[in-house]
């Protein structure tokens, strides 16, 4: 787990680039609920989450760069023994100081009192305007009754910065405590992908390898999934969002499993791809060891120097040579890369920043150019070929084909390292360990 010290340095990081007069306002993420009573689990907020340590709802971090006594207020809610008799315990005025670093905490219920407060004395707010309708119009509520007092000489804030830009800018660079928590949470995925390999078998239906998934990562200590699992049989493999998990896997046919467990609140996001029956046919050989020579392109390019575009492009390239090679695509490589022809059997981008969310944030393009990768920087790759039954111009025999195959990259110093390295994916090391069942 990150340690408190790494919080408080987070914290410093984004007091100093604040400066003075400013003030960060950051909500909790509310409870949602699922239906009557009954709560989705509890997910805080990754930035919150990323700043403050804290894992309750109901809570607003603020941040005021040199004011004293206290530069990080924390409102929270109060110790409430009813309450924690049923929903257990809460960190309370004091937890929220002794435990999570708070220079001084008050109750969530009287931030209407102080909040308003603390925002007369400073001129910009670091706020993520948007994606808390309640705290913005509260916010605006406040922001309108300091103005109201311009005659008595109040100012109050003149200026309006997006927090979660600096947030994110931060969050694209991993720690050296971070980065282990992703390589945990790679393994256990890892781990559960390969012991799908050896569970799968024609007749099972797509929701027992997702269960079996789900057991795997939940007995290694990951409870939650980063996003629900894709586990498509035959052609529900070409359907890229396909979560309905209900098929019979068939004899002769892949199965695609995209799945990713969530641990110390770090997604990791594995895709494999391998023959129910444990065999591959020739043509899904085929395509799949295409795939495969393009994500090692692509994984090649991930290093410092390169661009966030680089190893997309190599994939690219790799999936157009090959589907001329295979007859599935006529014409020049060049041509059919400038046409976006390809686009018909490889419609995705060859990945996404990876982090406490699964489709991280981070800009991926710096004034208008592809960003440089970096050390601490983390990225999926994960190209995909997708053939789905009936697409003209392509013999039968590759019909109801859909391969991606999807790591997790870590760029460091010397070049990359692939975190999800133990997932197995070269074709004899998925039939060996298949046939081993
Ligand atoms: N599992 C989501 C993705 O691969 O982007
Ligand atoms: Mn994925
Ligand atoms: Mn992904």
């Amino acid at each position: 787990m990150i340690k408190p010290a790494e919080f408080k340095r987070r914290r410093r990081q984004l007091i100093q680039m604040m400066g003075p007069g400013a003030v960060a306002i950051l909500p909790a993420a509310p409870e949602v609920v699922r239906n009557r009573d009954v709560h989705y689990p509890y997910r805080p907020d990754s930035d919150f989450y990323y700043l403050t340590g804290f894992p309750e709802p109901e809570a607003i971090a603020v941040l005021i760069p040199g004011r004293k006594p206290a530069e990080y207020v924390l409102f929270c809610r109060e110790r409430d023994e009813k309450r924690e008799r049923w929903d257990g315990p809460r960190a309370g005025q004091e937890g929220a100081v002794r435990d999570y670093g708070a220079d001084d905490s008050f109750p969530i219920a009287d931030v209407e009192e102080i909040l308003p407060g603390l925002l007369e004395q400073c001129t910009r707010v670091f706020y993520a305007m948007g994606s808390n309708p309640d705290l913005d119009k509260r916010l605006a509520d406040w922001v309108n009754q300091i103005r109201r007092k311009a005659r008595a000489g109040v100012h109050g804030p003149l200026e309006f910065v997006a927090l979660d830009h600096y947030l994110h800018e931060m969050r694209l660079y991993k720690s050296a405590g971070e980065a282990a928590l992703m390589r945990h949470a790679a393994r256990i995925t890892a781990a559960a992908h390969a012991r799908l390999m050896q569970t799968c078998r024609p007749g099972m239906h797509e929701y027992e390898l997702e269960a079996e998934f789900g057991h795997e990562c939940a007995t290694r200590g990951a409870r939650f999934q980063a996003y629900p699992a894709i586990v498509g049989g035959g052609c529900n493999a070409c359907v890229l969002h396909y979560v309905d998990n209900r098929d019979e896997l068939r004899d002769g046919d892949l199965v695609l499993v995209d799945a990713g467990c969530e641990y110390g609140y770090y997604a990791s996001d594995i895709t494999r791809t391998f023959p129910v029956n444990g065999q591959f046919s020739p043509a899904q050989r085929a395509v799949y060891e295409l795939v495969l020579a393009a994500q090692e392109a692509a994984i090649a390019k991930a290093r410092p120097g390169n661009h966030w575009n680089d190893p997309h492009d190599a994939a690219v390239r790799t999936i157009t040579k090959g589907l001329v090679d295979l007859g599935l695509l006529k014409g020049t490589v060049a041509k059919l890369i400038k046409d976006g022809s390809y686009t018909k059997f490889y419609m995705h981008r060859t990945g996404h920043w990876l982090g406490m969310d699964v489709h991280d944030v981070g800009d991926y393009k710096v004034d208008g150019a592809w960003r440089e990768l970096e050390p601490g920087m983390v990225m999926t790759v994960e190209p995909g070929i997708y053939i789905p039954p009936g697409m003209r111009g392509v013999p039968k025999k590759y019909w109801g084909i859909g391969v991606r195959i999807e790591d997790d990259v870590l760029i460091t110093k010397e070049g990359h390292e692939v975190l999800t390295r133990d997932a197995p994916k070269d074709v004899a090391d998925i039939e060996a360990l298949m046939q081993a069942r």
